[in-house]
């Protein structure tokens, strides 16, 4: 299993990959096809319960999916995000909630949406040796603010302020920052001027770790994805056909067939009828 040493050693020399994962199969999965480390995003307010945004997610979702997965991927080093406003009060309150996270799911670091407006609850999460990941960019729990998913930084005053929030959070501890839905260009001076890990989603490729929604990527659902998603598979078709397929041949009774069904000798069944019959 990687640690945070390992993002230290890899900058610069190997790029890290991590997929979301939200429940133990998909972790299971994941940890099989030797992704390097895995995300529980807030995300899942979304991609997996039908909320309109990350906003409704709540401390009791991450640790039921944060635990699910890591039971699914005990040698890979797993983030889970901290939802929507437990951390945003007060640096007491962030601690005690990414700690909670921490006991409850055995998961190895937290995610936070932020930059120098939140530094003060990095410092406080990572002095307590807890790891923190930082995001900055297109953060989702902010898409009231923002007044929809756009990309962030294009301007002078916005990337000027995003580098400013990247040397913040890299300043107060964090190990690595999420950079999403900037521009290349500024995503590789970030990169470069950094000695934390930048982990790009809609960023750039000399990003030094990648992410992405495991839906997304594998084309789980009809719906139109941002510009940098790439599908890699297109598990929407293929779960479709299945279902489909299965509803034909419970219909015309091909299913469940002899292979898929279990045996009685037909005397050992008599003989029960008839046990039956004579206690009636
Ligand atoms: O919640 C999430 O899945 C995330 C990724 C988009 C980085 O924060």
């Amino acid at each position: 299993m990687i640690n945070v040493n390992t993002f230290k050693e890899a900058k610069g020399n190997k790029k890290l990959v991590q997929v979301t994962a939200y429940d133990y199969n998909t972790a299971r999965l994941a940890e099989e096809a030797g992704i390097d480390f895995i995300l529980v995003g807030d995300s899942l307010g979304m991609v997996m319960l039908g909320y309109p945004n990350t906003l409704p997610v709540t401390m009791e979702d991450m640790i039921h999916h944060g635990s699910a997965v890591v039971r699914g991927a005990k040698d890979t080093f797993v983030v889970v995000d901290m939802p929507f406003m437990s951390y945003q009060v007060s640096d007491e309150e962030a601690l005690m909630n990414a700690g909670r996270i921490i006991k409850e799911t055995g998961c190895q670091a937290v995610k936070l949406e932020g930059g120098a407006k939140y530094a003060s609850r990095i410092k406080a999460i990572t002095d307590a040796g807890i790891p923190v990941v930082a995001h900055v960019g297109l953060t989702p729990q902010s898409v009231n603010a923002f007044g929809g998913y756009k990309v962030q930084g294009k301007t002078k005053s916005a990337a000027a302020d995003l580098i400013r929030d990247c040397i913040a959070v890299q300043e107060a501890g964090a190990f690595a920052v999420t950079l999403e839905c900037v521009p290349k260009k500024l995503a590789d001076y970030v990169t470069k001027l950094l000695h934390i890990s930048t982990i790009g989603i809609g960023a750039s490729n000399n990003c030094d770790a990648q992410v992405l929604v495991y839906q997304d990527m594998l084309g789980y659902s009809a719906d139109k994805t941002a510009k940098f998603v790439k599908k890699y598979a297109n598990l929407h078709d293929v779960i479709v056909d299945a279902f489909k397929q299965y509803k034909n041949e419970v219909s015309n009774g091909a299913f469940p067939s002899e292979e898929h069904t279990y045996k009685i000798s037909d005397e050992d069944l008599e003989n029960a009828i008839k046990e039956v019959e004579e206690q009636e």
